[in-house]
């Protein structure tokens, strides 16, 4: 600066510049360029040029200008740049003197260099980088990067463009020194889920002709801001579960979205209810939104469950849905049978369809699983009808019989229509009740038992018995007689019913020769109310025993009037002597008669026969044999033990009357002989007995006598009676007994009692009247058979049993005194 001065100075002192020249030029001409022709400006002569040696002289010797003398021109020598020579300087020029030798001269030369439009604005980086958050708020200023044009005035920097425009605007701000700020002020707010990346170009321009312009990339990235809520795929979901499905299973999973990056997009889920128990059921995973039971679920508890989610995202926002869950029923309830009424009784009288017992069915389950049909086993008088609403009804179907069966186990089945079928059953059991419906039955329609005769009065003889179907009471029996006679007796007088037990005893003692049976009814009755009672014939048979001796019906031999058979002494061997009858009242065995020669004055002459009782000769009688013969002839039944009778059968040897009459005189002597001492105690004892006999009835005479003045005279009848043969008894069967069904009467007459009814019939037939003084034989009878004088059996019953029916009736008449 200082050399400049200097040379300034040095100029000026000179003097001796005589002229100037200036000319504008554009910068960046061509080497060679004309820049003006300094000759004819400055008015020299090429000579003068060439003579003084014309040369540019310049104080910092650029040499961007060159002068030709021979042209007197001036060229440009280099290229000249005027922003590198001036910088932002607006004026600038070239400065420089032509110096001529001889003499000297100094002209001065301005060369002006104007500018052209060579340079373009240009950014230092040709991109720039911003990261704005989305929530920036309008009118935030983002500072960009000025550009830079080296050209002046109208070809430097003239202005800014930014493309697109959508968000941004350009500010510029003028600044003190002439640039400009340059800002991109933000006009619409950024979304970054929208756009997340945007690229802007800042475009600068010049404002030279043509224009010129530099761009710069400005790359924005949108930050994010929790500006985005979570929202849920679906406002409701919904979903079926089946019940009783395990812990952990997935229900569902719900999804809610968050437009959100990052941590603003991270999402938790839970679930909000509150009042329901649903946390306590349901689970929602928080980061996968998987809804899972914690517990069982229970279709009959809820059918369904309304669930509350929420999603919130880590900046707190949140969006919530709605799940429902439908709960599928599963049969996994049993009919539950319920007993409403009750009765474990019922009358086997009861009628048909008398309901016994009401049910109440309830399934939980819902559908087909909740539909309950009711069965009862089969076979039994019961059904079951339903009548509404699961309620059934056990009814009777038929009548009851307690006897068939008193009790009734009832099973009740319900079962569901679920797939498979639940099905539960209850067994009641009833009991029929009994009502007094059966009879008693006797174990036998009719019965039948036999009892020996002479038995002990009070003997069981067999017991009846009857069975009721009944219970208890109605059950209980007790046995009577019912009222019947026999014979004109009352049957009770025969025999008696235990009342409990049926044990059926006698009564009496029976006597076969008097009943031989009898017929009567036994009842039996029940306890019921009223009672039922049945009755059964019992017949009840009598056995005979051998308690009858046989009884000699001819001939009868009395001491006083001796009858002897007459024998002929010209009779042959085999003829009949006489015949001895016996009877014997027993039946059977025990009247099975037989006869034996007991003793016999001479044995080889007669003989009797075995059965039929018939004496005969054994040889020729001879005279040799004694007049008076004398048989003792016993008569034996076939009872065990067997009983007899003997009798004696006188013989007379002889062919004429007289002859026996002399004979028998001292027939009795000779008799005495065979008699031993027992005849004669018996005669003694007998002699005394009528003695006392005799004493006794004159007493009572006298006692009667002195009481009843006019006292009756004694009937005293001394008419005895033999027995006669009987018309119908019948030698021709050769046994000489009466077949037992012939039975024969005995009448007799007592002059104390007035009775002898059955006289009159008898006296229809033949009588025989002996001599009553011959009672020898008669007495014997009686000693050895003891009809008569049985204790218990008085006279007149005696006569009674002898008046059944028969067929041969043979009266007795004897003395009212033994
Ligand atoms: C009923 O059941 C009871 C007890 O199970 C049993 O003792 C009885 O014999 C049954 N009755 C019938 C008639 O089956
Ligand atoms: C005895 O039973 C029969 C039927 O077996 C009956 O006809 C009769 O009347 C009954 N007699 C009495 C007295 O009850």
């Amino acid at each position: 600066m200082n050399g400049q001065v200097l040379l300034f100075v040095c100029l000026c002192a000179l003097d001796a510049v005589l002229g100037q020249a200036s000319y504008s030029i554009p910068e960046e001409m061509t080497r060679g360029s004309l820049v003006g022709n300094i000759a004819q400006d400055l008015g020299l002569e090429i000579r003068r040029l060439i003579a003084g040696k014309a040369k540019i002289y310049s104080r910092n010797n650029e040499e961007y200008i060159e002068l030709s003398r021979e042209k007197g021109v001036l060229l440009v020598k280099e290229r000249i740049d005027r922003e590198a020579l001036c910088a932002h300087t607006a004026l600038c020029a070239l400065q420089f003197r032509i110096i001529l030798e001889n003499p000297i001269e100094f002209y001065s030369v301005n060369v002006q260099i104007t500018d052209i439009n060579d340079n373009a604005p240009s950014f230092e980086k040709n991109e720039m980088k911003f990261k704005i958050s989305e929530s920036a708020i309008i009118g935030a200023k983002f500072v960009l990067e000025r550009a830079v044009d080296f050209d002046v005035g109208n070809n430097g920097l003239n202005n800014y463009e930014l493309n697109p425009t959508d968000h941004f605007a350009l500010k510029l701000q003028n600044n003190a020194d002439g640039n400009k700020n340059v800002e991109m002020v933000l006009q619409k707010p950024l979304d970054r889920e929208r756009e997340e990346q945007m690229s802007l170009v800042l475009t600068a321009v010049d404002g030279g002709e043509p224009r010129m312009s530099g761009t710069m990339l400005i790359h924005i990235t949108v930050l994010d801001a929790n500006d985005n809520a979570p929202i849920f795929t679906q406002p409701t979901y919904k979903a079926i579960v089946t019940e009783n499905s395990p812990a952990g299973t997935i229900v569902a999973t719900v999804t809610a979205s968050d437009a959100d990056t990052d941590l603003n997009s991270k999402m938790s889920y839970s679930i909000t209810n509150t009042l329901d128990n649903v946390r306590k059921i349901f689970n929602v995973n928080k980061e996968s939104g998987q809804v899972s039971l914690i517990q069982n679920i229970d279709f009959e508890k809820s059918k369904h469950f309304q669930i509350n989610l929420l999603a919130s995202d880590d900046g707190g926002l949140t969006d919530s849905c709605k799940l429902i869950i439908d709960v599928q029923d599963v049969n996994d309830n049993k009919p539950e049978i319920n007993i409403m009424s009750k009765s474990n009784v019922i009358s086997e009288d009861a009628e048909i369809n008398t309901v016994v017992t009401v049910i109440n069915v309830e399934d939980l389950d819902s559908g087909d699983n909740g539909i309950v049909k009711c069965f009862i086993n089969d076979n039994i008088p019961f059904i079951l009808t339903n009548s509404e609403n699961n309620f059934y009804s056990l009814v009777t179907d038929s009548e009851l019989d307690r006897e068939r069966s008193s009790e009734y186990n009832i099973t009740v089945m319900c079962s569901d229509e679920g797939v498979p079928s639940l099905s539960s059953s209850v067994t009641l059991t009833l009991h029929i009740s009994d009502v007094n419906d059966n009879a008693p039955v006797f174990e036998r329609s009719s019965y039948e038992a036999s009892i020996v005769e002479n038995n002990t009065p009070g003997l069981s003889v067999f017991t009846v018995k009857a069975r009721d179907a009944d219970w208890n009471q109605n059950a209980r029996l007790s046995y009577m007689l019912e009222d019947s006679s026999v014979n004109g007796v009352p049957v009770s007088s025969y025999v008696s019913v235990s009342a409990d037990s049926g044990v059926i005893h006698a009564v009496r003692s029976f006597d076969y020769e008097h009943l031989k049976e009898f017929n009567f009814r036994v009842r039996a009755q029940d306890g019921g109310s009223p009672p039922l009672s049945s009755n059964v014939s019992v017949r009840v048979i009598i056995q005979d025993q051998n308690d009858n001796a046989p009884q000699v019906l001819y001939p009868v031999l009395t001491g006083g009037s001796v009858l002897a058979e007459m024998v002929p002494r010209s009779a042959d061997v085999g003829y009949l002597v006489t015949k001895v009858v016996a009877v014997d009242v027993d039946s059977g065995q025990n009247a099975w008669l037989s006869y034996k020669v007991h003793k016999a004055t001479d044995r080889a002459l007669f003989e009797v026969g075995l059965h039929n009782g018939e004496i005969r000769t054994v040889r020729q009688v001879t005279d040799k044999d004694a007049v008076k013969q004398r048989l003792s002839v016993l008569v034996e039944d076939n009872g065990q033990p067997s009983r007899s009778a003997t009798v004696i059968v006188n013989v007379a040897v002889a062919d004429s009357f007289p002859e026996v009459l002399s004979e028998f005189t001292d027939f009795s002597m000779h008799d005495k002989e065979y008699n031993d001492k027992l005849t004669f105690y018996l005669v003694l004892a007998l002699a005394v007995v009528s003695f006392l006999f005799i004493t006794c009835l004159l007493l009572i005479i006298s006692v009667k006598v002195y009481r009843w003045r006019q006292s009756r005279v004694l009937y005293h009848s001394n008419l005895p009676v033999i027995p006669y043969y009987p018309p119908r008894y019948s030698d021709t069967l050769g046994t000489g007994t009466l077949q037992h069904v012939y039975n024969y009467e005995v009448c007799r007459t007592t002059d104390s009692r007035k009775s002898d009814f059955k006289l009159d019939r008898a006296a229809s037939h033949n009588v025989l009247v002996m001599d009553p003084s011959s009672t020898g034989t008669m007495q014997k009878i009686h000693s050895e058979r003891n009809i008569l004088d049985e204790p218990d059996s008085p006279l007149e019953v005696s006569h009674l049993r002898f008046v059944s029916s028969s067929a041969v009736n043979i009266c007795l008449v004897m003395p009212g005194s033994l």
